[in-house]
């Protein structure tokens, strides 16, 4: 189904709003039954404010306000019409759009509602749908295992490119070999270098970070609470110094987008990141601890309900580390294929592989880069 919002600029406040909520109802998907009122205030246009009723569609309601809602979000209009003109690649996590909005009451109502209000962009759409019919073209499946390569050529690479199958990459040599990285030797050679951590209010030394990193992991995770913000790096971009290291290791720096940092504390019996599928080829060079992931064809995506409201990548209803078949009946039929990364191994994902990580050891590093084409 295409669901590209055909419109990123109005003319007037008031449109920008009514164009909000049309954008809220046409992302909303509500596969797990969620009911609520969440009222919707735009603070300079208080006549204009909204109830979004929660029910199979999203009912957008004007009449009697005075209703106690289950969560109260406060939204400024120059964040509605930010909203509008990034929706195809808007991150929440950006504070220039999140410390503008207020929240209180049930913050799951709310995380819903935010989930409508992207739109993925027709190139994204183009990806998946040619994924998808060469993936079913090509048989992929049927695979059962990722083919290893070691130190291959980069024509190697660009034929299994080319075919969208995913490879894993052994024999690389990084000085020093990445068995011998440790936080210590993080923090002896890039102590001074900035991680710009997105969650975070504020930027840090990487061994600012690290110092937390240990204090957490000195703590046992049953003590984690809802809404604890671990050290974890979140994909920030990989600091400049650290480049040399772990950046791209085949073809040229400038044939891939600047390189992103998974490291931290990260839970080990739940998914790092839940299941998805992203539009570009992924890079994943597994630095500290392992990493397992499950990948699915891009040609199941039936199988495994995907969201409608999506923009830079696609997560599913459907969640294998916690499998609802009564809700989700075809994701029985879902064939997957596990690898674990070792430190040192590389994983090269094609576009529209369906993807889920788990950290197999805490504390935890990769460094990931989309490849552009
Ligand atoms: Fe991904």
């Amino acid at each position: 189904m295409n669901v590209a919002y055909p419109q990123s600029t109005f003319d007037t406040d008031i449109a920008a709003i009514e164009g909000f909520s049309d954008l809220l109802r046409g992302g909303f998907e509500n596969p797990e039954g969620i009911t609520g009122l969440v009222r919707v205030t735009i603070p300079e246009y208080p006549a204009q404010s909204f109830i979004a009723h929660y029910a199979t569609e999203l009912h957008v309601e004007r009449h009697d306000m005075s209703r106690v809602a289950d969560t109260d979000v406060t939204i400024p209009i120059a964040t509605i019409h930010r909203i509008f003109a990034e929706f195809e690649t808007l991150d929440w996590r950006d504070p220039g759009i999140i410390g503008t909005i207020t929240f209180t009451g049930n913050l799951a109502l709310a995380n819903h509602l935010a989930k409508s209000c992207v739109r993925p962009s027709n190139w994204a759409l183009a990806r998946f749908r040619k994924a998808g019919r060469q993936h079913a073209a090509l048989g992929h499946r049927n695979l059962t295992t990722v083919e290893y390569l070691h130190r291959p050529t980069q024509r190697q690479i660009l034929e299994a490119m080319a075919e969208s199958r995913p490879i894993v990459v052994t024999g690389l040599e990084p000085t020093p070999p990445c068995r011998d990285w440790t936080l210590d030797r993080l923090v002896e050679r890039f102590g001074d270098a900035i991680v710009r951590v997105r969650s975070a209010t504020h930027r840090q030394t990487m061994a600012d970070f690290v110092r937390e990193l240990k204090e957490f992991e000195a703590n046992p995770y049953d003590r984690m609470i809802e809404g604890f913000v671990k050290p974890y790096t979140e994909g920030a971009t990989l600091p400049e110094a650290m480049g040399a290291d772990f950046g791209p290791l085949f073809f040229d720096r400038e044939d891939f987008i600047p390189p992103q940092l998974w490291m931290g504390a990260v839970p080990t019996h739940i998914p790092t990141s839940s299941l998805h599928r992203d539009p570009l080829t992924g890079f994943l060079f597994q630095v500290m601890g392992r990493k397992r992931l499950d990948l699915y064809s891009a040609d199941q995506a039936d199988l495994l309900y995907p969201m409608k409201a999506y923009n830079l990548y696609q997560p599913c209803w459907f969640k294998p580390e916690a499998p609802d078949y009564d809700r989700y009946p075809l994701a029985r039929e879902a064939k997957c294929i596990s690898v674990t990364l070792n430190p040192g191994e590389l994983i090269i994902q094609p576009a529209g592989w369906f993807h889920q990580v788990y950290a197999q050891d805490s504390p935890n590093m990769s460094v990931s880069y989309f490849w552009r084409y």
